[in-house]
């Protein structure tokens, strides 16, 4: 089958197109024919290897030859003991342990996926799982009325976010490149921030901060949520993310603010709910560009260059 793989840490040239053998599912495992792979700012990180926390499993080399988590596609076989796909099935889901998603063919463990919604085309359907579960983790909690901030929402979790903020009935800050201002208030931003021109932590104090792309000091951080309010770092530097789990919640507490990372749980249960309201037309997709196969890297420069406008998917079928 053709993939993208790659055997060290780098730019988008370490990767190539190759034909390599069709993975073969475990016990519990399905093959799934990849229709469409979405990008995730966390397939730059481990191709780039950076933040640090992207090697882990593989620190000198990748441990897995093939990126691209997010997929959706066509059950092609399942494992003995797969009880919930038969072969045939559309599916989606985000495949992060195993990845292999920039391939003709990826196998996923069964309790990854779920029955992609006739109604989404795989493309959209591959933008959902990781950016869903992150946006409507991020957001829970957030109420009518709340003064809300998204660092980073021009982006793939962020364009959910902001939608999910807004039906909330929050008022909602998106902070962003100078490019992604405009996008940001199509998909509902009340607010936005250029964060090269503005510094978010003090144009608040806000309620609630979601933040996608953390790298100040707690202390910032805490200037910029209001007292009683909350503030939850999806991802971001290393040592942003260290500092944020000793020194700000410690800081949080004493000044009567609740700061924290946020551990994202996987899986179909919650990346499902914001799916159908998608299906429902609540919540909008946005793809911003599709590429084939044969350009994964082009496809990942431009989310790495932080171009993209919502979500980049690579379609295979
Ligand atoms: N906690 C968990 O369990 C978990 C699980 C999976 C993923 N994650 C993390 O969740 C985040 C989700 O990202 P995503 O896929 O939505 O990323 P994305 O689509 O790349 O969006 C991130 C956005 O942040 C912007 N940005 C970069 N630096 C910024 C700064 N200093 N200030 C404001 N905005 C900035 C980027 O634009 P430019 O770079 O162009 O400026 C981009 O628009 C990632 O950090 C990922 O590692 C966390």
């Amino acid at each position: 089958m053709r993939a993208v793989i790659y055997d060290r840490y780098g730019d988008p040239e370490v990767l190539s197109v190759a034909e390599i053998p069709v993975p073969t599912p475990g016990p519990d495992q399905v093959l799934v024919r990849v229709q469409a792979t979405s990008i995730n700012l966390s397939d730059w990180e481990t191709l780039r290897g950076t933040p640090l926390y992207s090697r882990i499993g593989g620190i000198r080399a990748p441990r897995r030859p093939v990126l691209g988590s997010d997929i959706a596609g066509r059950v092609e076989a399942v494992g003995s003991a797969v009880t919930l796909f038969a072969v045939g099935d559309e599916v989606y889901g985000d495949n992060l342990m195993l990845k292999g998603g920039f391939a003709e063919y990826a196998v996923a463990p069964q309790s990854a996926l779920a029955r992609k919604p006739a109604e989404l085309s795989f493309a959209e359907a591959s933008t959902l799982p990781q950016a869903a579960a992150i946006a409507s983790q991020g957001t829970a909690g957030v109420a009518d009325g709340m003064s809300v901030l998204i660092n980073g929402a021009g982006g793939g979790s962020g364009a959910f976010a902001i939608q999910l903020a807004k039906r909330a009935g929050a008022h909602v800050t998106g902070v962003d490149n100078a490019d992604k201002l405009t996008f940001m208030r199509s998909v509902g931003a009340d607010e936005v921030i250029d964060y090269r021109a503005a510094d978010f932590t003090r144009t608040g104090p806000y309620d609630f901060i979601l933040d996608l792309v953390a790298h100040r000091s707690v202390f910032a951080y805490r200037r910029a949520v209001a007292r009683g309010g909350r503030y939850r770092c999806a991802g971001g530097t290393t040592r942003a993310l260290l500092r944020m789990t000793t020194v700000g919640v410690l800081a949080g507490m004493a000044t009567g603010r609740n700061l924290r990372v946020l551990a994202v749980k996987e899986g179909p249960a919650h990346f499902t709910p914001l799916a159908e309201a998608c299906v429902a037309g609540q919540i909008g997709i946005h793809i911003d560009r599709s590429f084939p196969l044969e350009e994964t890297a082009s496809a990942l420069a431009y989310v790495g260059a932080g171009r993209a406008l919502g979500k980049v998917v690579v379609e295979i079928g």
